[in-house]
């Protein structure tokens, strides 16, 4: 089935496939904004417009992710990465850390004085038998979703301390469980826009017991602000909000997790009706409904197999260097159709390849 505007299947694991119903209403918010006589780029993050652009975003997620009240929403700059070094910066030495793939470690990487309480270990095929924790630490961090092995966690791990969760490869993709919740961080570039914002939504007590003297990193500056203590990236909101939008008008979470559930299906569908053809990489109370990652039994296929893909247009499914194989990334933008045109070609690669 091809796609509107000669675009082709895109599983890229990010930045990634934006619906296209909202990329088609973006050239009233370049040009002229709701009468402004301007676009939203051009126009002062401090005018009427953009300050209410934000606001407006800033509802919708709450309401599409049933954010309790008590949570502070703040949209960043610098990317997941970024949160890496300011949670030590905002909340002290000593955050106790899980880890389940590579951003996990990345997390631990930046922070010295990071206790690991948990590394699965490469190659990161499985999640942690139990997901209850007792940890002396200012707080808890986990990753959601391992983008780069595939690896999903069912639920946010309990613990005595609040929990830290880097959902950048997952938010609004389920919904949320906030109990428990100190701080969950997003780069926007996957589920919820481009690149450019980076979504923190922080539980207001959790937030009091922040300290950073560096007013750009500091949570609290940023809070009281209202996320505009210098330019945000006025732009990445806008079509973030556009986005936002979109799903609320189609049904919200309902409807998203459903469509993720059945895109997974298919790939998942077609790994494991492959007789060993394709072995999925996750174990199977680990598989990721985000990032699908395979590889071919027959490892000296897979390149062909990547090749033949590109030239059907299935674009961007190469795997991570460190894992190898294929990765299909089904965020929330791709639509079913490509989920279908990916299954489609799997078997027919499978069995030309004498299944
Ligand atoms: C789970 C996860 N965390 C963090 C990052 C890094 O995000 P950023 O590039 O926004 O720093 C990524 C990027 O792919 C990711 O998938």
């Amino acid at each position: 089935m091809s796609l509107p505007f000669g675009r082709i299947h895109n599983f890229s694991a990010g930045p990634s496939a934006l619906p296209v119903e909202v990329l088609a209403e973006l050239a009233e918010g370049i040009y002229n904004h709701e009468g402004a006589g301007m676009g939203v780029m051009e126009m002062s993050h401090r005018s009427p417009e953009f300050e209410a652009i934000l606001a407006q975003t800033e509802a919708d997620l709450r309401e599409l992710l049933s954010v309790p009240p008590n949570f502070r929403v703040l949209f960043l700059q610098g990317g997941a990465s970024t949160q890496f070094s300011l949670l030590p910066m905002n909340f002290g030495d000593g955050g106790a850390h899980i880890i389940t793939g590579t951003w996990g470690q990345k997390a631990v990487e930046v922070n010295p004085t990071a206790k690991v309480v948990h590394d699965t270990g490469a190659p990161y095929r499985s999640i942690p038998t139990s997901l209850e924790f007792s940890v002396d630490a200012p707080y808890l961090h986990i990753t959601s979703n391992e983008t780069i092995q595939g690896v999903q966690l069912p639920s946010f791990v309990s613990a005595n301390v609040p929990v830290v969760a880097d959902v950048s490869s997952d938010i609004l993709s389920r919904p949320i469980e906030f109990d428990g919740v100190g701080l969950l961080y997003a780069g926007a570039q996957k589920n919820l826009g481009p690149a450019g914002v980076t979504i923190v939504l922080i539980r207001q007590d959790f937030l009091d017991r922040a300290k950073c003297d560096v007013p750009m990193s500091s949570y609290s500056v940023q809070a009281k602000s209202g996320s505009l203590y210098n330019t945000p990236p006025t732009w990445s909101i806008y079509v973030t909000g556009r986005v936002l939008a979109y799903w609320k008008r189609l049904g919200g979470l309902p409807t998203i997790a459903a469509q993720n559930a059945a895109k997974a299906k298919l790939i998942y569908d077609a790994i494991d009706g492959s007789d060993g053809f394709y072995l999925g990489h996750a174990d199977r109370d680990a598989r990721s409904q985000m990032n699908v990652t395979f590889t071919l039994r027959d490892a000296s296929l897979t390149s062909t197999f990547l090749l033949l893909a590109e030239a059907v247009g299935l674009s961007g499914l190469a795997g991570h260097r460190s894992v190898g194989g294929v990765r299909a990334s089904l965020y929330n933008g791709v639509p079913l159709a490509s989920a279908i045109a990916l299954a489609d070609f799997m078997n027919a690669f499978a069995g030309a390849k004498g299944l």
